[in-house]
C-alpha cells in the first residue's frame, strides 16, 4: 500500500473538487430543490388556471347613459355582468328578489365604479303579479331599455312550486324571464339597436321539454329533468324571440357561462368530508367574473349588433343540438308560455299569424264552396 495517489487518481479528486464546486450541497441543495419545483407548480397552476378562467372581454367601449336591467345581480355571474356594464356608465336596475342584498350589492358597485346612476329595484321571477310590477315600475321610469340580461336562475332545487303553481325551475328561468321580456319588448325596440342576454347552460343538453308533464308533477328529476328542461328553454326562446324580433334591430344571444363557483349549488349540500376533493374541484372552476366574461361580451360587443339567435361559449359562439333548434317545438313552448303567464298582447309570432292566415283562408275557400 502507498500514500502516494497516482497522477489519475490525483485528476479524479480535481474533477471532484470542480464539481463540487458547482454543485450545492447539503441545505442549499434541497432548497433550491424545492424552490425549483414550487416554481414550477406555480406555473402550472397559473396556466391552468388561465384556461379554466377562460378569454375576458378587454375592449374598451363604454355604455353612458344607456339602460341596463340585469336580473338576479345580488351575487355570482348577474353580479358580476353588473359590476362591469355600471363601470362602463351603463344607467343599470339591479333587479333581485331580496331587497336588503341588492342593497349591499349595489353599494358595492356604486364604490367600486363610482358609478351613481344604480337602482335596486325588487322583482321576484317566481310570481308574475311581481314580473309585471316590476316591468310598470320601470315603464313609469325609463322610456327606453338598452340591454336587458335575464341572468337569475335557481338549479336542481327540490320540487316545489311558485306562486302561480309552476314547478319553480322552470317558473324562475324560463317563465319568469319570459313573461318580463314580454312586457319589456317595446321599450327594447324605442332604444333599437337593443340588447337582451339569456344565461342558458350546457345542461340544456341533458334536456327535452316535457310536452305532456311541462311542470314535472308525474316524474321529478332536479337537475337532468326540470333545471335542464329549463335550460333548454331558454335557448328555444332565444331563437324564437330572435326570429320574431329580426327586423327590430333588438338582438337575442344566450350565454353558456362554463362551471363556475357561486351560489347556485345553495339547494345541493356536499358531506363535510367532501371539503378536501371540493377543494381540488375548486382548481378547475371558474370565478364568477371570468364566468360573467361571455354575459359581458354579448351585452357589449360592437361586432354583434346584427347578431342574433346565437349560443355562446367563451365569447364563441357553438352550433347547438337539433332538439335546441327545433322550430316547432319553440312554437308550442312560445304559446304554451303565452297561456301559462296569461299574456292578454301577445307579440305575435310569424307562426302564429300564419296559421291564423292559412284558416282565414281555409273559411274563405269553404265560404265559396258553400255558395257554389
Ligand atoms: N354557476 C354555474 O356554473 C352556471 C353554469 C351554467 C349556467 N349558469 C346560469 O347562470 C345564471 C346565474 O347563476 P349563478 O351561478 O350566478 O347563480 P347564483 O350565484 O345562485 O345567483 C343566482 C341569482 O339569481 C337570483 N334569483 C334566484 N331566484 C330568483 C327569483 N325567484 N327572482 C329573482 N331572482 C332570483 C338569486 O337571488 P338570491 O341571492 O336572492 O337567491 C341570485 O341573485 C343562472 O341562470 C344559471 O342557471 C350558471
Amino acid at each position: 500500500m502507498t500514500d502516494v495517489e497516482s497522477p489519475q487518481q490525483q485528476q479524479q479528486l480535481q474533477d471532484q473538487d470542480e464539481i463540487k464546486k458547482l454543485c450545492f450541497e447539503g441545505a442549499w441543495a434541497w432548497i433550491i430543490e424545492i424552490v425549483f419545483w414550487c416554481l414550477v407548480a406555480a406555473l402550472i397552476m397559473y396556466l391552468l388556471r388561465r384556461l379554466v378562467e377562460g378569454p375576458i372581454y378587454r375592449k374598451p367601449n363604454r355604455i353612458d347613459g344607456k339602460v341596463v336591467i340585469v336580473t338576479g345581480c345580488n351575487t355570482g355571474i348577474g353580479k358580476e355582468t353588473a359590476m362591469e356594464l355600471a363601470r362602463r356608465g351603463a344607467r343599470l336596475y339591479m333587479a333581485c328578489r331580496d331587497a336588503a342584498r341588492c342593497e349591499a350589492a349595489r353599494l358595492e358597485i356604486i364604490e367600486k365604479t363610482q358609478n351613481t346612476n344604480i337602482f335596486n329595484r325588487t322583482l321576484d321571477l317566481s310570481s308574475l303579479s311581481s314580473v309585471r310590477q316590476f316591468a310598470e315600475r320601470f315603464k313609469a321610469e325609463e322610456s327606453k331599455l338598452d340591454i336587458l340580461v335575464n341572468n337569475a336562475g335557481v338549479m336542481a332545487t327540490p320540487r316545489k312550486l311558485t306562486a302561480d303553481g309552476f314547478e319553480q325551475q322552470m317558473g324562475i328561468n324560463h317563465l319568469g324571464h319570459f313573461l318580463l321580456t314580454n312586457l319589456l319588448v317595446d321599450h327594447l325596440k324605442s332604444a333599437a339597436p337593443s340588447r337582451v342576454v339569456v344565461l342558458s347552460s350546457a345542461a340544456y343538453i341533458f334536456g327535452r321539454i316535457n310536452q305532456q308533464d311541462l311542470m314535472s308533477e308525474k316524474n321529478y328529476s332536479k337537475f337532468m329533468g326540470a333545471y335542464a328542461q329549463s335550460k333548454l328553454s331558454n335557448i328555444l326562446f332565444t331563437r324564437k324571440l330572435a326570429e320574431i324580433l329580426k327586423d327590430s334591430k333588438v338582438t337575442v344571444n344566450c350565454a353558456h357561462p362554463g362551471i363556475v363557483r357561486t351560489e347556485l349549488m345553495r339547494y345541493n349540500s356536499c358531506p363535510k368530508t367532501w371539503n378536501v376533493i371540493k377543494t381540488i374541484i375548486n382548481v378547475f372552476i371558474r370565478s364568477p367574473k371570468a364566468g360573467a366574461q361571455t354575459p359581458i361580451f354579448l351585452a357589449l360587443d360592437p361586432k354583434l349588433e346584427c347578431v342574433s339567435g346565437g349560443f355562446y361559449y367563451n365569447m364563441l359562439r357553438f352550433p347547438v343540438l337539433p332538439k335546441a333548434k327545433d322550430a316547432e317545438m319553440a312554437d308550442w313552448l312560445w304559446q304554451e308560455s303565452e297561456k301559462l303567464v296569461g299574456l292578454k298582447q301577445s307579440i305575435t309570432p310569424p307562426m302564429k299569424k300564419k296559421e291564423e292566415e292559412k284558416n282565414s283562408e281555409m273559411e274563405t275557400v269553404k265560404v265559396v264552396a258553400r255558395d257554389e
